[in-house]
């Protein structure tokens, strides 16, 4: 029903008016109680065995929507009618900022990709934790994605992910530390060894302080090499963080069928959709084979349907999201997607 109707229009607005009618819309139908219950009933699929137990959190099944798209922890309620295991909220900084000046968001229908320079619009974490503080995610799992603010040096870093983790700590089930987006200068710098090494050994100190510690996962660039990777990999080990998410969006341009006057065009950002699902399920091979098989990888980049999801399960992921395929494919690709792997039996 979406590629038929619903798509066609909204791919003739602006993406990013596109999404904020998307947005408006579900809001609306979400707040007529007989409609939210018609669509739970649709688009949530049910079988027993689709759930999955990952970091002593219950998913009630293993597909999830990739941070970017509820910024600001607006939509929880909304989205869970639409059959999602998870949602990760944010990146969400420190401070409110406006991201970048629009247009930054791009499709390339050619190759089912978005290109985007969001630059971590958000309403700031204490917006959102006030926001979480007065709702009720009932059985899905929330993620916060936090970040840095653009005002805010590498060198200063730390404390920014410092005040974002502690603000969420109370309101959400699991932390993503995005040191990975294109669209803030310098920010994937720190992904080397030394800030990395110092952000999550510092986090992970804040978490076992708490009386009950919460997942840490790092979200990582597609755009990383082999070496960058293994370094990682180690400091993942002896900071003790519970895993990785892979990947986020990648600067590369290659193999595109969009024409490159077009992409041009369309200037900077961090391409995300089909050209991006084998570059991140090599990053999750990979990762398996460095972690061994404790570490908790989520899956993400390309899901655009059931081969796409579960060619990432079978790298070794744990879990998978997606962003760029809701888009193509609107929300009855999650269904589609738990049915494919309810009939695997992997569970
Ligand atoms: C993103 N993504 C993203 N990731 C992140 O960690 N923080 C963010 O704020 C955003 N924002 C964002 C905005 C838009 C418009 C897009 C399309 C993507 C990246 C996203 O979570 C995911 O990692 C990639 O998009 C790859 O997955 P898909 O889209 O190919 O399924």
């Amino acid at each position: 029903m979406y590629k038929r109707f619903l798509k066609n229009y909204l791919f003739r607005l602006e993406p990013e008016k596109a999404h904020h009618f998307t947005v408006q819309l579900l809001n609306i139908v979400m707040s007529i109680p007989i409609i939210s219950h018609l669509f739970s009933w649709y688009y949530n699929y049910q079988k027993k065995g689709i759930e999955k137990y990952v970091m002593g959190l219950k998913f009630k099944n293993p597909v999830g929507l990739a941070a970017g798209f509820d910024k600001d922890g607006k939509l929880i309620q909304s989205l869970n009618g639409l059959g999602f295991g998870f949602i990760e909220i944010g990146t969400v900084t420190p401070e409110p900022q406006e991201g970048n000046t629009q247009p930054r968001l791009y499709r390339l229908p050619a190759d089912e990709a978005l290109i985007n320079r969001m630059g971590f619009n958000n309403d700031g974490v204490e917006a959102m934790a006030q926001r979480l503080q007065t709702i009720s995610s009932g059985d899905l799992i929330i993620g916060g994605n936090i970040g840095r603010n653009k005002s805010t040096p590498n060198a200063h870093a730390i404390k920014d992910y410092q005040k974002c983790f502690n603000t969420l700590f109370p309101y959400v089930d699991y932390f993503a530390v995005n040191v990975s987006s294109p669209n803030t200068v310098n920010l994937r710098e720190l992904q080397d060894k030394e800030p990395l090494s110092d952000l999550l050994q510092l986090l992970q100190m804040l978490n076992y302080k708490q009386s009950k510690p919460k997942p840490i996962l790092l979200k990582i660039s597609p755009d990383l090499n082999k070496h960058q990777l293994q370094d990682i990999a180690e400091i993942l080990r002896y900071s003790k963080i519970d895993g990785v998410i892979a990947t986020n969006t990648t600067v590369s341009r290659e193999n595109l069928t969009t024409p490159d006057h077009e992409i041009e065009k369309m200037g900077k950002g961090g391409l995300s959709g089909k050209p991006l699902q084998e570059v991140s399920t090599e990053f999750i091979r990979s990762l398996r084979e460095l972690l061994g098989p404790e570490a908790v990888i989520i899956g993400v980049g390309g899901i655009h349907n059931e081969a796409s999801a579960i060619e990432k399960l079978e790298a070794g992921a744990d879990l998978i999201q997606l962003y760029t395929g809701l888009v193509y494919e609107g929300p009855g690709l999650v269904k589609r997607i738990c049915r494919a792997i309810a009939k695997k039996e992997w569970n």
